[in-house]
């Protein structure tokens, strides 16, 4: 049999949207799968963007679902908070939580889909054990803290043994890529397992940003059948 085409998502991030516009910022990507809230403290990482009340009146006026990126500190008390905003997914950074398991399952308690990130030097083999507890896994590409930084390919074997442990668990997990995702390394990050890229100044960093989602989603669903052809072609087919 065939293998199934892999859910693909583009998640255009605000980080590089005019921040005194985000109304029409958000309307000029409706065609995107969800948008990416960059949430920072100037703790957990040297900068600063937005908190729950800006994030609550994102909720209310975005076009496409909210996929949260919480990258402050003390992520067990903060995170919940964001969810009970009826975000579709908040994802907290685990070096920044004492307890990820029960953070995970008391986000998915209030509705959110729980999603877990590590930095480019975190490893993912700690984690494992825990995927069940996981609807999506950000393997940051960069250092998390700006937009517009290149794409660091030291993670590549991350994303990769990232997939073999999610296909090979039977979990549902999503692998999410963030930093420097461009309409090139978008290729490198499909074939290596991410099925969900978020894309700041790819996107709004772009005459169009609608027409920026539809290319980064090609080139992604053309590595995505490359891939399944490759694997296709590997499986022993019966005479
Ligand atoms: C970086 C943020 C990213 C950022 C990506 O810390 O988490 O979401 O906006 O921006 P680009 O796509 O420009 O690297
Ligand atoms: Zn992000």
């Amino acid at each position: 049999m065939p293998t199934p085409p892999r859910k693909c998502c583009i998640n255009p991030s605000i980080l590089s949207a005019d921040f005194v516009n985000l109304e029409a910022e958000l309307a000029q990507i409706s065609n995107a799968d969800a948008v990416h809230v960059d949430v920072m403290d100037n703790h957990f990482v040297p900068n600063l963007t937005i908190g729950l009340p800006v994030v609550e009146r994102l909720q209310k006026v975005s076009p496409v679902p909210l996929d949260a990126h919480l990258m402050i500190s003390d992520a067990d008390r903060w995170a919940p908070k964001f969810a009970d905003l009826g975000l579709d997914s908040v994802t907290f950074h685990v070096e920044a939580s004492h307890a990820p398991i029960k953070l995970a399952r008391e986000l998915r308690a209030r509705g959110a889909k729980a999603g877990m990130a590590l930095r480019p030097a975190t490893p993912v083999e700690p984690y494992l054990d825990m995927l069940a507890e996981l609807d999506m896994l950000l393997i940051m590409t960069v250092e998390p803290g700006f937009g517009g930084q290149a794409f660091l390919d030291v993670t590549l074997p991350k994303i990769r043994r990232a997939r073999a442990a999610v296909d090979g668990s039977g979990v549902k997990v999503a692998i999410q890529v963030d930093g420097g995702i461009t309409e090139e390394t978008i290729t490198r990050a499909a074939e290596a397992g991410a099925n969900i890229f978020v894309a700041g100044s790819a996107v709004y960093g772009r005459p169009s940003p609608a027409e920026a989602v539809e290319s980064l989603r090609e080139n992604a669903r053309l590595a995505f059948s490359r891939n399944a052809a490759e694997r296709d072609s590997t499986v022993p087919q019966p005479v």
